[in-house]
């Protein structure tokens, strides 16, 4: 019997909401929330690489336009080569999460060592990418153990060369960090992004 009241209440709030002519803005708000932006670790208790903090904004996140970040992340163990990174994203279509294919390293994609990967985008030698380059944050393995912070920082996201149809909407990422057999991170992401 317990497991109907919160039902009940559902459905009384809808009736009530109805009635008042609130119901949209009521709803639209609810799953906004439950469709903007969130994170999580999700690995083991014991995973040496954590994130602790992470803030985008807006939500949604508009293409073209301004993104600002802010992420915080702690690891205790150096994290060095072969990395391997498995990311997992999802987008929603009619409702239903769909695995995005990874095509040319972008999507659901299987990277056997990110560490190379990073060499190859960043030559090493070369100063980092900014904003890194301004807060100290390495771009190349290893990764030595200790917390690592990038403050606040404004982001210019280009326009893609996708219809907004395709790209606006909500998704969903995993990324799942190992070495070795041995999983050292998870980190997963929702977000929203309104293109136009
Ligand atoms: C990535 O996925 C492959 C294939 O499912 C699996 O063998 C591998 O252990 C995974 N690696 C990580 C870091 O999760």
């Amino acid at each position: 019997m317990r497991s109907s009241i919160p039902l009940l209440i559902a459905v009384c709030t809808f009736n009530l909401c109805m009635l008042q002519g609130t119901c949209k803005a009521h709803f639209r708000r609810k799953l906004t929330k439950m469709w903007g932006f969130s994170w999580a670790n999700c690995g083991k208790p014991d995973d040496p690489a954590v994130l602790k903090t992470l803030e985008l904004s807006p939500d949604p996140i508009a293409i073209p336009g301004d993104l600002t970040a802010s992420a915080m992340g702690t690891t205790s163990v150096e994290l060095a080569s072969p990395l391997a990174l498995n990311v997992t994203l999802e987008k929603e279509v009619a409702g239903i999460w769909i695995k995005v294919p990874c095509v040319e390293e972008v999507g659901s994609c299987h990277y056997s060592d990110i560490c190379e990967l990073l060499d190859t985008l960043i030559p090493p030698g070369q100063d980092c990418p900014e904003p890194l380059h301004t807060y100290g944050i390495p771009c190349h393995c290893p990764f030595k153990a200790g917390d690592y912070t990038l403050p606040q920082t404004d982001f210019y996201l280009p326009d893609v060369d996708l219809p907004f149809w395709l790209t606006n909407g909500n998704y969903k990422a995993q990324g799942v960090l190992g070495s070795d057999g041995k999983e050292l991170s998870c980190v997963k992401v929702s977000l929203s992004i309104h293109s136009t």
